[in-house]
């Protein structure tokens, strides 16, 4: 059977980028329960699924990413949770910009392929609750 590249990039990331997320929502994101997270470059949304179930069903996740296969695929995969939903934007335009509906905006592993820094930066802190928390987790280069 032929899969589709956001398959293939879904079986990758499963292993070592998961569990390195996984890593860094338990050290330093440390979600609780009924916090609104956004999950910037979501990808097909293993982590969003995570933080998802760590929020509990007070809580809420919405992963955002532009590319449209993986965020099919991540809508199908996780369907069966209530409190995660995925919306195909980007860091310049996601949902919330300046409504500071957020307690958190994630990002793993993503932040390196966007352009623009400083409009993402400046989009993620005006999305957030005053006293919420900017978690991002990426690298300073491409290999
Ligand atoms: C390596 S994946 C990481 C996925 C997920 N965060 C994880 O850790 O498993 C990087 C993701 O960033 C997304 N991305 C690239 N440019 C973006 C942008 N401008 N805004 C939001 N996401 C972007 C890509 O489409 C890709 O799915």
């Amino acid at each position: 059977m032929q899969r589709s590249a956001a398959d293939g990039y879904q079986q990758s990331s499963l292993s070592e980028q998961k569990v390195d997320g996984e890593v860094f929502i338990q050290t330093d994101v440390c979600p609780k329960i009924g916090d609104v997270i956004l999950d910037l470059g979501c990808g097909t949304g293993e982590l969003s699924a995570y933080l998802a179930e760590l929020v509990g069903p007070e809580g809420k996740v919405i992963g955002v990413d532009p590319d449209k296969e993986r965020i099919q695929l991540a809508k199908e995969t996780h369907n069966q949770i209530e409190n995660l939903s995925f919306v195909k934007r980007s860091a310049i335009n996601f949902p919330g910009i300046g409504a500071e509906v957020y307690d958190i905006v994630f990002s793993n592993c993503a932040l390196h392929w966007m352009g623009n820094k400083q409009q993402v930066f400046n989009n993620m802190f005006q999305s957030l609750k005053v006293g919420g928390k900017l978690t991002v987790q990426y690298m300073s280069y491409l290999p």
